[in-house]
């Protein structure tokens, strides 16, 4: 494999783990402050970047060495609002600078696995951005817990969409059963 592609796929891996990672300290914190719904949102997003990181990790097919990893990653545990803010600028970073110069390069060099695994993390990571952000306006202007229906997690690429289960994934074209819904609780009262 092309070297810098392979560099770029072991520093997608370590952003990926670390979102994965950050996603479930942060989905705690919400959980604290009552925002079950935002907590959920979290954690099905941090199973999303679990599917790149595996994905960017197994496209590495060049044996077993030590390397040095380089990832921006965004650090800090406030409240959930702030938490949220800084899930929107990771999002940010990745949609619009780290996975299309990646995903540039992948093509460039002609590494068609790396291209197809910088293509499925672009394409959900656009839908993260959008649910933060949707998040985030429900608390700063209610300061309540906002509406949110399943959160359907492609298994395959880690699209992420909120709603019923899609019949076929738009972005891999995975069907249904590949999917991991993330129901909201019921309340028996
Ligand atoms: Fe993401
Ligand atoms: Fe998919």
């Amino acid at each position: 494999m092309h070297a810098i592609t392979a560099a770029n796929l072991r520093n997608a891996h370590g952003g990926e783990s670390m979102a994965h990672m950050r996603y479930l300290v942060w989905g705690a914190e919400a959980e604290k402050e009552g925002f079950h719904n935002v907590a959920r949102l979290f954690k099905a997003i941090s199973a999303a970047e679990k599917v790149h990181a595996t994905s960017h990790f197994r496209e590495l097919k060049d044996g077993i060495y030590d390397a040095l990893c380089a990832s921006t990653a965004v650090f800090g545990l406030g409240k959930t609002s702030l938490n949220l803010q800084g899930g929107i600028m990771g999002e940010t970073y990745e949609i619009t600078e780290m996975y299309p110069t990646y995903l540039e390069t992948a093509k460039f060099q002609g590494e068609k696995g790396a291209e197809q695994s910088f293509h499925y993390a672009l394409a959900a990571e656009r839908t993260h951005a959008a649910l933060f952000q949707k998040a985030k306006r429900a608390i700063d202007t209610t300061g309540k817990d906002p509406d949110l229906g399943p959160i359907q997690i492609c298994k395959v690429c880690g699209w992420t969409y909120e709603g019923e289960v899609p019949d076929k994934c738009p972005i891999c074209s995975a069907t249904r059963e590949e999917f991991d819904t993330f129901a909201p609780l019921v309340y028996v009262k």
